[in-house]
């Protein structure tokens, strides 16, 4: 038996998805079609988000991210060394630094008790600009949010959450998906 099976999901649920499929043929709408609006909805209503927009990839969920909130050269962006590539990939694609936090051993998350010392020392021997923060909840396991935001907001540093992991997680009683300002998923 395979570890995740997509065949045994797919006979499950299999005529739902034919018609689905069938309908979008049938409606011709193939770029933003009312499958789009639905789908966005059913997600921002199942995170308990205010707002949701859909793209191709989690990678570019986190690069629209980066995008709105004006990272650009010069800037840094905090981020945590035990990701996908994509984390640290966007922070670069845009010219501006990741700095990495290093994880903790429990949860293999970003250790929050180690971003302060970071901070501190990127101010004092760079001149870059620390803009953000992106914690990643990996394997499914929510990064500590109270504990990071505690930390970065008086720096004016903004959280993205990277929920490529963790879509259907928890945090407390929050969906994972809304834990910060921007929240980013992946149906990878
Ligand atoms: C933690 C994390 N962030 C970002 C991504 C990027 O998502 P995508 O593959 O949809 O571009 C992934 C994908 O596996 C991921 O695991």
């Amino acid at each position: 038996m395979e570890f995740i099976d997509l065949k045994i999901q797919f006979s499950k649920i299999e005529n739902k998805i034919k018609e689905s499929i069938h309908n979008v043929l049938n409606h011709g709408q193939y770029i933003m079609g009312p499958e789009v609006k639905k789908l966005e909805y059913e997600l921002s209503r199942y995170v308990d988000a205010k707002y949701c927009v859909s793209c191709s990839s989690g990678t570019d969920a986190l690069l629209m991210s980066l995008l709105a909130i004006g990272i650009k050269p010069g800037d840094a962006v905090i981020t945590t060394p035990f990701t996908f590539v994509a984390t640290a990939e966007v922070i670069t694609l845009l010219g501006a630094t990741p700095i990495f936090v290093d994880i903790d051993s429990k949860t293999f998350n970003i250790n929050p008790d180690l971003i302060e010392e970071i901070i501190l020392d990127v101010k004092k021997n760079t001149n870059l600009d620390i803009k953000a923060i992106i914690p990643v909840n990996i394997f499914g396991l929510s990064a500590d949010y109270n504990k990071i935001s505690g930390i970065v907001t008086k720096y004016n540093i903004r959280i993205i959450e990277d929920a490529a992991q963790s879509f259907g997680a928890k945090y407390y009683k929050e969906k994972s998906g809304s834990l910060s300002e921007l929240s980013c998923t992946s149906f990878f």
